[in-house]
């Protein structure tokens, strides 16, 4: 079976920790967050896979090559001007070798799911339809697409993102992986930007086509925002959600060869340390991740947080809910929290700052 993987987006969300890295080569429970999802493709049955890049598309093929070591045929196909959700897959089925007729998984590549994929197909193989998604339920479904289905999984409408109360007719919301009829991808128009969201799916559903929605309530978390992200990487590492290529058994917390934590130290929650991270004594860090070469100095508290590689965190620094970019400094006895996120490469001194958002 083939599948697309979505990978070209700019990630904007989730600055800084994009800013050097696209979204899906994000380290979350110690490797790239795209090696959960084409390990868990590979479980489900699928052997070719191509990546549809944009943004920073070359640094995926150094890493993941052929895709041999994962079982996997790997084909990179770059797109030089961002075409969205919907050009990517028309223009990435380029190089796809199935037959029209046979089906074609689709991937967001910010997704982490327990999705029982090798159902989801069999679901849209019964149901005979031209397009299957994967629907989740969510508590506020405002921030999302939603789907309303009858009852025989038949999609009824698609509305994007609703702006008005009275739109929000489901709690069913597009969880960003589908089954396209090969065929059908062929429908979109090519070279130019399309939203598979916004135009292609509405459009196939004014045209009569039978799309087919699928609620799975397993685990579901998309990676849009660094909340999420960090959540993410301590559900993977505790084994919430479980994925072959977290390196490391299940447990509190998930240390990679080559990191130092002193006696002392305290790390829970999920949280994950980086090759050549060092954690100093009485550091106590709960549900984060720390990057390679970062530096948590005594005594700091770090919970629910992003620590960029290289980073450093001074000592007593509380940081919690924070996104620390690539390189910055945070020295000694400051507090960010809420959110607060600091650029790659910025220095902030010694007790300089109590809450910020963005520094
Ligand atoms: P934000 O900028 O924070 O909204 O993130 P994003 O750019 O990743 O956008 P979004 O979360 O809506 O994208 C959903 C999925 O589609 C992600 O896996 C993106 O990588 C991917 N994606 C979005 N736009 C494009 C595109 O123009 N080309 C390709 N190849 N993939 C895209």
């Amino acid at each position: 079976m083939e599948a697309i993987l979505l990978v070209g987006g700019k990630g904007s969300r989730l600055r800084p920790v994009t800013e050097h890295t696209p979204k899906p080569m994000v380290p979350t429970a110690g490797v790239p967050f795209l090696a959960h999802q084409l390990t868990r493709a590979r479980a489900a049955g699928v052997d070719h896979v191509v990546l549809a890049t944009s943004y920073l598309a070359e640094v995926f093929e150094p890493y993941f090559g052929d895709g041999a070591s994962l079982g996997l045929r790997i084909t990179y196909v770059h797109e030089t001007e961002p075409l969205g959700t919907g050009g990517a897959i028309r223009n990435a089925a380029r190089a796809l070798t199935c037959d029209p007729g046979e089906p074609v998984l689709i991937f967001n590549g910010d997704i982490l799911t327990g999705l029982d994929i090798a159902a989801l197909v069999a679901s849209h193989r019964a149901a005979g339809a031209d397009v299957s998604l994967h629907l989740t339920r969510v508590e506020d479904p405002s921030a999302f697409g939603l789907v309303p289905t009858d009852a025989d999984g038949r999609v009824l409408a698609f509305t994007e993102k609703p702006e008005h109360p009275d739109e929000i007719v489901t709690d069913q919301v597009n969880a960003g992986c589908y089954v396209f009829r090969r065929a059908v991808i062929d429908t979109i128009p090519d070279g130019r930007p399309v939203s598979v969201e916004r135009e292609t799916f509405p459009g196939l559903l004014a045209s009569g086509a039978h799309l087919h929605g699928v609620v799975d309530e397993t685990y579901w978390m998309d990676l849009g925002r660094p909340a999420a992200l960090v959540q993410a990487s301590a559900d993977l590492v505790r084994g919430i959600v479980p994925s072959p290529a977290v390196p490391g058994p299940a447990g509190e917390y998930l240390v990679l060869p080559g990191a130092e934590v002193a006696a002392g130290a305290k790390l829970s929650g999920g949280t994950v340390v980086g090759a050549g991270a060092r954690i100093a004594a009485d550091a106590v860090v709960d549900g984060s991740i720390v990057l390679d070469g970062a530096r948590i100095d005594q005594g700091a508290q770090v919970n629910a947080s992003f620590i960029g590689a290289g980073a450093v965190i001074g000592s007593r620094t509380v940081l919690d809910s924070a996104v620390i970019g690539d390189r910055a400094e945070v020295g000694a006895d400051n507090e960010l929290v809420g959110g607060a996120r600091v650029w790659c490469g910025s220095v902030i001194p010694d007790a300089a700052i109590r809450f910020s958002p963005n520094c």
